[in-house]
């Protein structure tokens, strides 16, 4: 441990842009390692710190924001030393904005942290360890991601509306003109749609905008607190006309999910040559089109679907694999919990002229849920869940006759979970892997083999 107590440096904000209280004592720390949120992790007086702003291996002054009983978290006031991994962030917003938590280290960097976290998780809570570790697949630095949220606010003093991104679990939303990582299409809608709703006649703005980019094309989605009257919907009907995009509405009364009134969708991808999927701006579409591909590839040579094999796709969302491995294998069976995706998959398994697939809805994070699939019938299944994971799935894998599941992840942890899951079945963890699917961002995909 290398850590000693200096003078208070002035100043009331550390470099990511955190209040910071002027008569805490200021300290350097050695930063050893980075958390899963890209904090720096630091050990002092026998706890461990974590410093936002801050690289491994590098020596930072710091400041206390909050103590707790056994950590503490601290801001970067100073660099001291700095890591040769240290790039300056593009993004004037980075640090207030919740979107990028990275920026401030170099994409290879980023992408070689995530993939030492993958190891470390699977072996510390997984229990496991790849007998192949698969190559990272890297990613454009920028203008990458094909979909986005943004949070949309009225000031209320000088009524002025401010459309950005909003921290996680926060409710600081920070005002953006213009997003680097959203593709060329969506990047400067932040400005573009602010000034349109600062146009708007009646006093009904939406809450949130959910943007997405096609091959071809963008969608708007208008998200409410209640129904929006026709002359609010004309405006913003006409607003979309101008942008050149597909609109859509929803309505949010609470934490539920938004209820959409769907025109039917008019965006496309292509996961992979000859395969066309339609989709809305609503829609469940991996964020970097680029890596999906990539993703795909893998998922396919890992699985290696052949003409004898059924393949269950569990949370196949609108198909982006149920398509493609409907190509390769007898039989898919895509299942999934939202009616909404449903629809859109076996439309596009139409559109597509598949004719052996089908798709059935179930909550895939029961035990009830899980244990209704057929069993014994698949052999092979591809598992994409939320961050949440999952268990339900894990647990029952082996009763439900399964000797290959390829599992796509979004969140290392519970993937590791699910991985001891697995393994306490008797599947034995094949290849693993990263894929830069959201540079700058905390967020890691990755894509494992298990095998029985
Ligand atoms: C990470 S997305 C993957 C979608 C798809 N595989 C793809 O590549 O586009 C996860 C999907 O799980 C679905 N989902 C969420 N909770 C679920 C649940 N409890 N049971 C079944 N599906 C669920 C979501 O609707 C979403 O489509």
């Amino acid at each position: 441990m290398r850590s000693r107590i200096i003078a208070p440096l002035g100043g009331t904000r550390g470099i990511m842009g955190e209040q910071l209280n002027p008569a805490q004592t200021q300290e350097i720390l050695h930063i050893e390692g980075l958390t899963h949120d890209g904090r720096g992790v630091a050990r002092h007086a026998g706890k461990t710190v974590f410093v936002s702003g801050a690289l491994p291996g590098e020596d930072v002054g710091i400041r206390l924001l909050r103590s707790h009983p056994r950590h503490d978290e601290a801001a970067v006031t100073t660099i001291v030393q700095a890591s040769p991994e240290r790039v300056s962030p593009l993004c004037p917003h980075f640090g207030a904005c919740g979107g990028c938590a990275l920026q401030h280290l170099t994409p290879a960097a980023q992408l070689a942290a995530h993939a030492r976290r993958l190891e470390e998780t699977l072996r510390r809570i997984g229990k496991s360890t790849a007998r192949r570790w698969l190559p990272p697949v890297e990613s454009a630095p920028w203008g990458y991601r094909s979909r986005a949220r943004l949070a949309v606010r009225r000031e209320p003093t000088s009524g002025a509306i401010l459309v950005g991104f909003r921290r996680e679990e926060s409710a600081h939303l920070e005002p953006l003109e213009h997003c680097p990582v959203l593709v060329p299409a969506l990047a400067p809608l932040p400005a573009e749609l602010r000034c349109g709703l600062e146009r708007l006649s009646g006093p009904a703005i939406p809450h949130e905008i959910w943007l997405a980019a096609g091959d071809e094309g963008i969608g708007i989605g208008f998200c409410f607190r209640q129904t929006v009257g026709e002359a609010e919907r004309a405006q913003l009907q006409a607003l979309g006309a101008a942008l050149g995009a597909q609109i859509g509405f929803g309505t949010q009364a609470s934490r539920e999910p938004p209820r959409w009134e769907s025109p039917p969708p008019q965006l496309h991808y292509s996961p992979e040559e000859g395969t066309t999927l339609a989709f809305a701006p609503w829609d469940f579409t991996q964020a970097n089109r680029v890596v999906n591909r990539h993703l795909l590839s893998s998922v396919l040579e890992l699985l290696a679907p052949g003409p004898e094999d059924q393949v269950l796709d569990l949370f196949c969302g609108i198909g982006n694999f149920t398509v493609p491995l409907a190509r390769r294998a007898a039989a898919v069976l895509g299942v999934e919990s939202s009616a909404q995706h449903l629809d859109v998959a076996r439309e596009n398994a139409r559109r597509n002229g598949i004719g052996n697939c089908s798709f059935e809805r179930a909550d895939l994070f029961s035990v009830e849920g899980v244990a209704a699939l057929p069993r014994n019938r698949y052999r092979l299944a591809v598992l994409d869940p939320p961050r949440a994971g999952a268990a339900a799935v894990c647990k029952q894998a082996r009763a439900l006759g399964l000797r290959g599941i390829a599992y796509v992840s979004c969140d290392t942890a519970t993937l590791a979970r699910d991985a001891a899951l697995l393994r306490e079945g008797g599947f034995k963890l094949q290849g693993a892997g990263v894929l830069d699917m959201f540079p700058h961002t905390a967020h890691a995909e990755s894509v494992a083999l298990f095998t029985r």
